[in-house]
């Protein structure tokens, strides 16, 4: 592929000076292209645990995309964003308390993902129409970590007990009427003969009342400079066969639904960071800069590859490099593939308060960050042709040790 970068030097050496770093920068535009290439699917429903920011969810509703929500959190912030209750779908393989207590107060349709929500959800919606997360018994994505199908898979109601289910269903007073399925993500095209074949068996067993399928997400994107475009085309065409198929057998129209996150919002992303030392340990040769695994866990949680860059630095001569972080652990380390390999990247010459750019980091970035080492939430940025906006500032010191400041005085005095 030909890699892009998706804002220019001189902008993120301008966004870093006002903002500071850790930082991360989304380009709207670059949604905007990817949203483009979905106009396939009946409907496109983004799933926000790849990026929840509120200005990204009014971006991706403004696309007229709906979205899917996982937890009562993310319903919440589907509603702060703007979304009406019948946009949100709550895909889970558990109701916890929490999100009954919201589905109970809102109409937002829901997709189980384990037989025992049936009841539990006939009790908080008497009569209500549901979706029923397939397993299809295999699963495959860029991690085992991230495939969610099989029997080592937590996710979604086994094949073999679909009937089972949607008895329990009717005898609920519920309908169903969807099938969705979700192998994984980072899934590829070998796959997606055996899911399309899974969903004709199941979408066919799912009863009367059965109006649309999902196809999930887990659309891949090219990471690495030699991975290709994702051949959406093909993707879109191959499920439109299956449609198809169904459409024809069951004499009516069935709504396709397509679930992605990754693919909208991965390559519209990165995380600037600051360099602050360069040493050499031995034969290795490190830039260590202020974003730890704190803020992208991808590299230290799956082993993930993020193209790394020195800002302003793309000439002369490169040395074999490890991009570390300041988190007091060696797993964090930005260059490092599965085992905890080090992957020393070719990088030019750097100096302390050189930008350092992790590309690619828009989907499962910013989402998955945390306050490990006490280190802040970083701040998101927003840049849309001319227009950056601050879409999320930087966690104070104070706003990082609120939650805890409940009980002032210590609980058990010392003698
Ligand atoms: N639908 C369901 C039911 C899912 O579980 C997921 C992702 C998606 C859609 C969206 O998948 P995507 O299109 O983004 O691949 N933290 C991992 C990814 C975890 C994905 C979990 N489920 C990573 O950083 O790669």
């Amino acid at each position: 592929m030909t890699r892009t970068r998706p804002i220019d030097d001189a902008t993120l050496t301008s966004l870093a000076g006002e903002y500071g770093t850790p930082l991360y920068v989304y380009n709207a535009g670059a949604i905007r292209r990817q949203a483009a290439t979905l106009s396939g699917f009946d409907i496109v429903r983004y799933a926000q645990k790849a990026n929840s920011n509120l200005a990204i969810l009014r971006l991706i509703r403004s696309l007229g995309f709906r979205v899917d929500a996982v937890s009562a959190g993310e319903v919440l912030r589907a509603l702060r964003a703007g979304f009406r209750d019948q946009e949100i779908t709550f895909t889970a393989d558990i109701f916890d308390r929490a999100a009954l207590q919201v589905l109970g107060e809102h109409a937002v349709h829901v997709n189980i993902g384990s037989a025992d929500m049936i009841e539990q959800y006939a009790h908080i919606r008497p009569g209500g129409d549901i979706t029923l997360r397939i397993n299809p018994g295999f699963g495959h994505g860029h991690d085992k970590k991230v495939s969610t199908g099989g029997e080592e898979s937590k996710h979604g109601i086994w094949m073999a007990q679909q009937a089972e289910a949607v008895k329990r269903v009717e005898a609920a007073g519920l309908r169903v009427t969807g099938i969705h399925m979700h192998i994984g993500s980072g899934s590829d095209f070998s796959h997606l003969s055996k899911i399309r074949h899974a969903m004709n068996v199941a979408v066919r067993a799912a009863g009367d009342d059965l109006s649309y399928f999902s196809v999930g997400g887990g659309l891949p994107v090219p990471y690495r400079p030699e991975d290709h475009d994702f051949d959406i085309g093909r993707y879109t065409r191959d499920w439109h066969k299956t449609k198809a198929d169904l459409q024809q057998d069951l004499g009516y129209d069935l709504v396709m639904e397509v679930e992605p996150g990754r693919y909208l919002m991965a390559q519209a992303g990165l995380l600037l960071a600051e360099v602050r030392a360069i040493k050499t340990s031995g034969s290795q040769r490190y830039i260590l800069c202020d974003a730890g695994f704190n803020d992208l866990l991808r590299p230290a949680m799956y082993g993930a590859y993020h193209h790394v860059s020195i800002v302003g630095g793309d000439t002369g001569m490169t040395f074999p490099t490890l991009i570390g972080g300041p988190i007091c652990e060696s797993a964090d380390l930005m260059t490092q593939s599965k085992g905890s390999v080090v992957d020393p990247r070719e990088l030019p010459e750097a100096q302390v308060g050189d930008l350092v750019c992790i590309h690619d980091t828009g989907a499962y970035g910013a989402s998955m960050g945390s306050n490990y080492n006490s280190r802040r939430l970083p701040a998101e940025v927003l840049v849309d042709g001319d227009d950056v906006t601050l879409i999320r500032r930087r966690q104070t010191w104070d706003e990082m040790l609120e939650l805890e400041e409940v009980s002032p005085e210590p609980i058990v005095q010392r003698p």
